[in-house]
């Protein structure tokens, strides 16, 4: 038997595609390995959001030159969306890969033992699949309780620093019964958790055939007996709608969170980035999120350093932090990217200024974040037992707001769902006592 092994950089998107690679592989009698060293084919899954991602990337593959010199029968696969934006100009780099595909074209993996045999030329193929939102690709996934199902594909917000959708393609929406249908094997499977991945999940199923929205997918999908939670990535805060608030309210299964990138807290910089709704918008949103659902827990993406970016405009971000108070956020400096407007604006920002701004963002984050863990010292939660904690025995699980909380219990808890009294917050973590 021929053996894989999957290297994944980037997005809950990309791991789930690098699921689907496996499960095509699979079914086609390879076995997966963690061991490069040994592995007949190597797939690096690709992600150039950031040009330190591509970085990153580049010394993975310039590492495997030597192993293919070494075995010469050694497939080298590049996939994903460095794939997508360079094609064969990965060649003029690393001569030694044997196949290009980009994220619409995973598909294409099921031709590697085909043409494994015969092929001298790499083989190319970025055109992306037009229907590959409609096919149904076997999936071998990485955890067993909980699972990413995908949407849609692809994104037409064009925020003028992303170079996601020039790679990934116009929004496609995924047909609510293929969606279903997949949630329903996994609860039989015995998965309890299942996060639903988009670019942009609020405008699920527009321009479609069917009149299915995203708060009636998440309607569908609450139904699914034997799924106890449903999560989402990522939501549009400009499409953020009063039927998904409500949604959020009253369906249970829906855990009572919401990643929600604001990117700015200035006014100005929104309009710079296309994003299509201003700060007094954003916090209107928050508002009646939180009025709806008081105890939502919120996590944002933040870029610091947009061309043209004031001190000003940055304080209105840091101040932003300050109001919302979110659980988290992930925030990132701007990096150029190729072919996206906002490369070409005037006023970029010196690397040196980014860093401190972002210093500043994640300095006082950590703060608000510590606070927000301390908060729930004292109460109850339902906490989905995920595992052991690398701490040692003890258990490990995720709250509905999807904090981590370690506390001791037996084995036979892990998927169940507890009830856990919080004890002690740390930065990231909680620690709480097993309720009776
Ligand atoms: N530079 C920095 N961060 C970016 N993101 C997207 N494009 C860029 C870029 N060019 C961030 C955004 C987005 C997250 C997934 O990555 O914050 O929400
Ligand atoms: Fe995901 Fe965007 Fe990176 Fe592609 S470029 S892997 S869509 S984060």
């Amino acid at each position: 038997m021929k053996s894989f092994h999957i290297i994944t950089f980037g997005c809950q998107m990309n791991e789930h595609d690098s699921e689907r690679m496996a499960g095509i592989l699979k079914g086609q009698e390879y076995v997966q390995t963690n061991d490069a060293a040994t592995a007949d084919v190597i797939i690096l899954n690709t992600c150039s959001i950031r040009e330190k991602a591509e970085q990153k990337f580049y010394s993975e593959l310039g590492r495997l030159r030597s192993l293919k010199q070494e075995r010469p029968d050694l497939t080298i696969a590049v996939a994903g969306c460095i794939a997508q934006q360079e094609g064969k100009n990965i060649l003029s780099r690393a001569p030694y890969v044997d196949m290009i595909f980009g994220p619409s074209d995973v598909a294409k993996v099921s031709e590697l033992q085909r043409l494994a045999k015969t092929w001298s030329n790499p083989l190319i193929e970025i055109n992306g699949d037009p229907d590959y939102h409609r096919k149904q690709i076997p999936t071998l996934r990485a955890d067993r309780l909980k699972a990413w199902v995908s949407i849609m594909y692809g994104c037409d917000n064009f925020c003028t620093y992303c170079i996601v959708p020039y790679l990934r393609g116009r929004e496609r929406s995924r047909p609510p019964a293929d969606v279903v249908s997949e949630v329903r094997e996994l609860a039989e499977q015995g998965y309890k958790e299942v996060t639903l991945l988009g670019q942009n999940v609020n405008s699920y199923g527009r321009g479609g055939h069917d009149p299915v929205d995203f708060p009636g997918l998440l309607a569908l999908v609450n139904d699914v007996p034997g799924i106890e939670r449903i999560r989402f990535v990522t939501s549009h805060p400009r499409d953020l709608s009063a039927e998904l608030i409500v949604a959020l309210r009253d369906l249970p299964k829906v855990c009572e969170s919401i990643h929600l990138p604001v990117q700015s807290g200035a006014d100005p910089i929104l309009t710079a980035m296309n994003r299509k709704y201003t700060r007094a918008d954003y916090w209107d949103r928050i508002q009646r999120l939180r009025a709806a659902v008081p105890l939502i827990a919120l996590t944002s993406d933040i870029i610091v350093g947009f061309p043209g970016e004031t001190e000003q405009d940055f304080s209105q971000t840091l101040q932003m932090l300050r109001e919302v108070e979110y659980d988290s956020v992930f925030a990132f400096k701007y990096s150029k990217r190729p072919g996206t407007v906002a490369l070409k604006l005037s006023g970029h920002i010196p690397d040196d200024v980014k860093e401190a701004r972002l210093a500043q963002v994640l300095d006082l984050q950590k703060e608000i974040s510590r606070r927000k863990n301390a908060a729930v010292v004292g109460m109850t939660l339902e906490v989905l037992v995920d595992g052991n904690s690398r701490k040692g025995g003890k258990l490990t699980g995720r709250t509905r707001g999807n904090k981590a909380v370690n506390f001791d219990g037996p084995n036979s808890l892990i998927g169940k769902l507890v009830m856990v009294r919080i004890t002690d917050a740390g930065d990231s973590s909680l620690s709480g006592e097993l309720c009776a």
